[in-house]
């Protein structure tokens, strides 16, 4: 059975803590962390969190302690993993689109950098020569994702440098010594077909020839997991067996050892997060029933950013029949949830639960509307503790410069 908390226990938080609140279950990080390694047992591989979904120290911290390594996308999130005791080594900074003087920090602080873009590449060459291993990010020219937005090895993607241009990777290599550790392509998010990542791998089998001094295949994130009842994601034991498969032609066909590398965000905390709201004011219109909640897209934006699917239950009436709901917020904008979602009777003060809300839920909140962002607990051994308090009124002006 699936690690999963109980509407008994989400109540209670509400209860204690009010809403809307961001709830993590720690044991279900630990329960999908051990599904990769028992999936990759196989074969030498080394898991980076894509920090990018949640980065509560908390959560970092809790990660560390499973023995996954940290993947970042800024210098801010390579200082948030130090600080949440990763070493050096563990931390893995994928750029893109960044100033060279970050990618400078970041070899102060001694991670791993990716890098994705030839100019970068040339003043990293320029600056560091062989002293300093560094791996590529490429863009292979494959759609792949669960939605445009977050698709990014496609040709009209700005992520990577363009398969196209190896003849001027290599004469950069060449000209300025690069010690080139690893490749990397992260083809986009929620990707259910194993074979996308099998063709990431045939390229980096094409490509290893190449650079003698390879040491890790970084195929990214974008594990597919389950939002919708009855749906299924990436299926990771397999892909586990194939990428084991194609680490032992390598071995074969070039008599070198690779470590496959992958970054998994929504993979590691999507499912162990709920984001409990309370339902304001019930609205007839027409056929559509509208239930308007204490949220908005301030809170979670991926239903009308990716027109996303968030399970959505009502945890005060759980066993009361289902009807269709309209689920809106209360931001002065059209902020959908979802549209004639059959949810057991809803009633004004009922509170309903989105399931999947740990990766890029709370991440991707914002002060809109001059709202509060909600708090945020996290459930570790039976016990809840406040992990990020709510907002209060003097944050809305902490930053602020009243110069009138
Ligand atoms: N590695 C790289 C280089 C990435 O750009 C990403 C995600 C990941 C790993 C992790 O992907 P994941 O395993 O979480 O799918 N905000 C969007 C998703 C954006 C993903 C951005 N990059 C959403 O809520 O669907």
């Amino acid at each position: 059975m699936s690690t999963s908390l109980s509407n008994e226990q989400l109540n209670q938080i509400a209860n204690e803590y009010g809403t809307p609140v961001y709830v993590y279950h720690a044991e279900k990080i630990t329960e999908q962390f051990g599904k990769l390694k028992q999936a990759f047992h196989q074969c030498p591989t080394r898991f980076f969190y894509a920090s990018k979904a949640l980065t509560n120290i908390n959560i970092l911290k809790h990660i560390r302690s499973l023995g996954c390594n940290i993947d970042c996308s800024s210098i801010n999130e390579v200082k948030l993993a130090l600080h949440a005791g990763f070493d050096r080594e563990n931390v893995l900074y994928t750029s893109n689109g960044i100033a060279f003087s970050e990618i400078e920090e970041a070899v102060t602080l001694g991670v791993n950098v990716n890098i994705d873009s030839l100019s970068n590449l040339e003043k990293f060459g320029k600056k560091y020569g062989h002293s300093y291993p560094v791996g590529i990010r490429l863009r292979p020219n494959i759609m792949a994702g669960g939605n445009l937005k977050i698709s990014t090895g496609h040709e009209k993607s700005k992520f990577g440098i363009p398969i196209e241009q190896l003849d001027q990777i290599l004469a950069l290599v060449e000209k300025e010594n690069l010690f080139i550790a690893g490749l990397h392509i992260h083809t986009g998010s929620e990707i259910k077909d194993v074979e996308v990542f099998m063709k990431v791998a045939d390229i980096f089998f094409d490509l290893v020839p190449h650079f003698p001094e390879l040491c890790f295949l970084d195929l990214g994130g974008g594990f597919k997991v389950p939002y919708k009842e009855g749906e299924t994601g990436t299926d990771v034991p397999l892909l586990g067996q194939k990428v084991a498969e194609v680490l032992n032609r390598l071995k074969q066909t070039y008599q070198r050892e690779f470590e496959a590398w992958f970054e998994p965000g929504k993979f590691l905390v999507s499912e162990c997060g709920y984001f409990i709201t309370e339902v304001n004011v019930m609205k007839q219109n027409g056929n559509t029933v509208f239930a308007g909640v204490n949220s908005g897209f301030n809170h979670l934006i991926r239903p009308m950013f990716y027109e996303a699917y968030h399970r959505i239950e009502n945890i005060s009436n759980p066993d009361a029949p289902r009807h269709p709901y309209t689920v809106v917020g209360n931001i002065c904008e059209t902020d959908t949830f979802a549209t004639d979602r059959p949810i057991s009777e809803v009633r004004e003060g009922d509170r309903l639960v989105f399931y999947n809300a740990g990766a890029y839920g709370f991440e991707m909140g914002s002060n809109y509307n001059s709202r509060f962002r909600p708090a945020q607990v996290l459930v570790i051994n039976g016990q809840s503790h406040l992990i990020g308090r709510r907002d209060t009124f003097e944050d809305l002006l902490r930053n602020q410069v009243e110069v009138l």
